[in-house]
């Protein structure tokens, strides 16, 4: 026998001295372990209500249609003008990327992010066949024929008038730069207020918290900043609570303001604006849980993290409980949901008005620990799904009598003209084909897929509009 057949592994092991356990009793012994494994990972896992166990279902036919992929090439155009071959070599040429393209204002491809007035989505007149369709990016207009200002937005499902209310930064003036390096800003005007009974046709219920036009010590100012309000109704008081985003020009003031109302349509009441448990706050939103209790969650730390904490039970401030979520992560524009017992969260990163990938996140408690999925985006092209379509999140509908199927609402921000900024909504589904899907989760909870698909044009199953 050579060396190496001396030292080569035996095929069975010794169990002890003298007694030999054959190979098959040992991947026996493993596949009764891992079969173990499965079954206490299916069900350990409580995402489901009262522990009932939840599966990857195959969802409702009602809802295939939204899951439709759709593919949508951009061509980015070449160069205009030619270029002499000694100015090529004193200053070669900078590749072209969409997002150039979608943030220059002389860009060809304008037409195609920002399609103009011809193209805009008229309930009041795209009746019949045409009715109910989204097409995200397009010009949406009012039931007065004007296009709706109600960006950084989210809406309120008012049970006692059955109504859905948008509220969101009316933002139709000149846009700006206060300083040379400052963001591109409008003056506040107010948060305006739309109604709707479908969640397409949008009645203007008019500006519900305005601008301050004098006082430049007030926080609502129109030098100031005011961005994504959003409103939720309290149960126990009666009212209507809204929080926002309060800012000064150079975003240093970081902090939420807070108003209140005993109607829908307001007007506000603007109370006060403060720094959460103490801390900055740009980037924010509320959710309001099953049990009542509201959440604040805002991008923190110079947006390196967020924060999240339950008001008190008037809504009306935070309590003294906070905790740091996805931190170092650099995450803004959160918008949250809940299904089926777990919570979820999109966000996106921190550029500014211009688009950047969206990410998906999941948690057993609301307080966390979250946990960070990927992508959430489908469909489009690469190009698409890196920058959310253009898009940056703001807000998730849930979507009664269609568990598990929400709107993705997402802003499509127009850095040179601000109030010319456009809608995406879409369909976003929870559960469905996972990426990776798990084998064992090893007693760690297992998170449904979110996907956001992209439409060039859709409508909500009919049942749902009817
Ligand atoms: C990104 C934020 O999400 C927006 O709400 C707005 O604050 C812009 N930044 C300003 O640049």
């Amino acid at each position: 026998m050579g060396m190496r057949d001396k030292y080569r592994k035996p095929t069975t092991f010794r169990c002890n001295a003298g007694s030999r356990c054959s190979m098959s009793a040992v991947v026996w012994s493993l596949v009764g372990f891992l079969l173990f494994l499965h079954l206490y990972s299916l069900f350990s896992h409580n995402g489901g209500k009262d522990g009932e166990i939840q599966f990857h279902s195959s969802h409702h036919p009602l809802i295939r249609e939204l899951e439709q992929v759709e593919e949508d090439n951009i061509q980015i155009p070449p160069p205009r003008g030619k270029r002499s071959p000694r100015a090529a070599k004193r200053r070669p040429k900078r590749t072209t990327t969409l997002i150039d393209e979608f943030l220059d204002e002389n860009s060809q491809l304008r037409h195609v992010f920002f399609p103009g007035m011809k193209s805009a989505i008229d309930p009041m007149n795209d009746a019949g066949n045409n009715s109910f369709y989204y097409y995200p990016g397009r010009i949406w207009l009012d039931t007065e024929g004007n296009p709706i200002q109600a960006h950084g937005g989210g809406i309120l499902y008012d049970e006692m008038s059955k109504t859905y209310y948008w509220y969101g930064e009316y933002k139709d003036g000149p846009t700006y730069h206060a300083h040379k390096k400052g963001a591109a800003r409008v003056d506040i005007i107010g948060v305006g207020c739309y109604s709707s009974k479908d969640l397409w046709t949008w009645k203007n219920e008019g500006i519900v918290l305005a601008a301050e036009e004098t006082n430049e010590t007030h926080a609502l100012h129109k030098s100031n900043v005011l961005e994504r309000p959003k409103v939720i109704y309290n149960d126990r008081t009666g009212k209507y609570v809204m929080w926002m985003h309060i800012d000064d020009a150079n975003y240093t003031k970081a902090a939420v303001g807070i108003a209140i109302s005993d109607s829908p349509t307001g007007p506000f009441d603007y109370l006060y604006s403060k720094r959460p448990h103490g801390f900055e706050s740009r980037d924010m939103t509320i959710f309001k849980d099953d049990d009542g209790v509201a959440y604040l969650i805002y991008s923190s730390e110079d947006n390196s993290e967020l924060h999240i904490g339950p008001l008190t039970e008037d809504y009306l401030d935070v309590t003294h409980v906070v905790r740091r979520i996805l931190v170092g992560q650099h995450r803004e524009a959160p918008a949250l949901f809940k299904h089926q017992g777990t919570y979820y969260m999109i966000t996106s990163g921190c550029t500014g008005w211009a688009p950047n990938e969206a990410l998906a996140h999941a948690a057993e408690s609301v307080m966390g620990p979250w946990e960070t999925m990927g992508n959430p985006c489908i469909g489009g092209n690469k190009m698409f799904r890196l920058t959310t379509f253009f898009a940056q999140s703001t807000f998730v509908i849930p979507l009664e009598g269609l568990p598990g199927s929400f709107i993705f609402m997402a802003d499509r921000w127009n850095p040179a003209d601000l109030r010319d900024s456009r809608y995406v909504w879409l369909p976003l589904i929870v559960g469905g084909p996972a990426d990776r899907p798990l084998e064992f989760n090893f007693g760690f909870p297992v998170w449904s897929r979110i996907s956001i698909y992209w439409h060039k044009k859709w409508r909500l199953p009919s049942v749902w509009r009817a």
